[in-house]
């Protein structure tokens, strides 16, 4: 049975493009296959967050999972700061990164720029995060991970660092891990501001859907996305705003919905405030249950403990076969 690694940082509320970029598919992919779900509280202070915000989000993420449907019987759940052998593994992974490589990384281009403009420092391990991501996957010889679009090009490196190992030692110890998302293509979830992904640290707060939002909050951010004048040709391309508007849709709404407003679009006589509203309802209508699920699972402390307790174990074994592994064809087995 193929294996799967997945994980997301703990820094706040999920949003609908953590859901559908990656958390539903964990949901699908553990019937199928042998699957391993984690919390990235390391990768997580590379942005510096406060002891108690992190201790509460590692919780929340957790239940958040759990209320999504992960279940702990079908997949191990773990932290990944409970599994000491990830960071023995990332020491060794960080002898084989090159320091130009991960100057180039695009996602550590972004941080660089946002930390500098809230005078942030810029930590090195920020720049050895995709180090410590393409250890996440390997320690387990993930074959696939469910993620989003924005996560491609950690993906690719993470297959450079397997496919180095693997020369280095003359073998073919890791496999080479893909981004997985069971509509074939990786998604991206649009913001509501008209462009760029819905994203935890956008810097308008109204461009994201949060599953901590109330229905009100919901209605509102749907009603303040950006719109254009309406089209004024028949079967006009659709401008990113309205196309994001669209590809939303798509996502919590049903196909008459979608065709009634195609068709409105198609023949101009679509009016944006009864889309929005439409859209709004449809929202609302898929978060507010799991909103609800996330705060009764988040509040059985008993039931959290429990889960990672068995899942940090599952995790370890795995995890700890595979280093030994590693350090046995890197010529670091001792007197054994
Ligand atoms: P954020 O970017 O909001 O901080 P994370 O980096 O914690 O979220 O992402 C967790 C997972 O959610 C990753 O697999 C990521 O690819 C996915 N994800 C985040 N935002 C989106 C989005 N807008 N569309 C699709 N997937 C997304
Ligand atoms: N970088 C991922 C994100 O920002 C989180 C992550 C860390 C991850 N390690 C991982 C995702 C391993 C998949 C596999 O969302």
């Amino acid at each position: 049975m193929e294996t799967v690694l997945s994980g997301a940082r703990p820094t706040g509320p999920v949003h609908l493009g953590n859901y559908f970029g990656a958390i539903s598919n964990f949901v699908k992919m553990q019937e199928e296959y042998n699957c391993y779900y984690f919390i990235a509280d390391y990768h997580s202070l590379t942005t510096h967050p406060e002891a108690k915000e992190l201790n509460e989000n590692v919780k929340l993420l957790l239940a958040t999972y759990i209320a999504c449907g992960v279940d702990p019987e079908k997949a191990t759940l773990y932290i990944q700061s409970h599994v000491p052998e990830i960071p023995e593994m990332y020491l060794l992974f960080n002898m084989l990164a090159y320091k130009g490589e991960l100057e180039k990384c695009p996602s550590f281009k972004d941080k660089v720029r946002s930390q500098k403009s809230s005078n942030k420092s810029i930590n090195a391990g920020l720049l050895t995060y995709p180090v410590l991501m393409g250890v996440d996957i390997l320690i387990h010889k993930a074959n696939k991970v469910p993620v989003g679009k924005d996560q491609m090009a950690h993906l690719e490196m993470t297959r450079d660092f397997a496919n180095r190992f693997n020369f280095m030692t003359d073998s073919t110890y890791f496999p080479e891990p893909e981004a997985f998302n069971f509509g074939n293509e990786l998604l991206k979830v649009p913001s509501l501001d008209g462009s760029g992904k819905m994203s935890k640290s956008a810097d308008n707060p109204n461009s994201t859907i949060f599953f901590s939002d109330e229905d009100s909050v919901i209605l509102k951010k749907v009603k303040k996305a950006k719109t254009d004048g309406g089209p004024i040709m028949e079967n006009q391309e659709k401008p990113e705003e309205i196309q994001n508007l669209f590809d939303l849709m798509a996502l919590v709404s049903t196909d008459d919905t979608i065709a009634h407003f195609e068709e409105t679009y198609n023949n101009c006589t679509v009016r944006y405030g009864d889309l929005k509203k439409q859209l709004g309802q449809d929202m609302v209508n898929f978060v507010a249950p799991i909103r609800e699920r996330i705060k009764e699972v988040r509040a059985d402390e008993d039931l959290l403990r429990r889960v990672v307790k068995i899942g940090d174990e599952k995790a370890r074994e795995s995890a700890s076969k595979t280093l030994q592994g590693a350090k046995k064809l890197m010529g670091m087995n001792y007197f054994t």
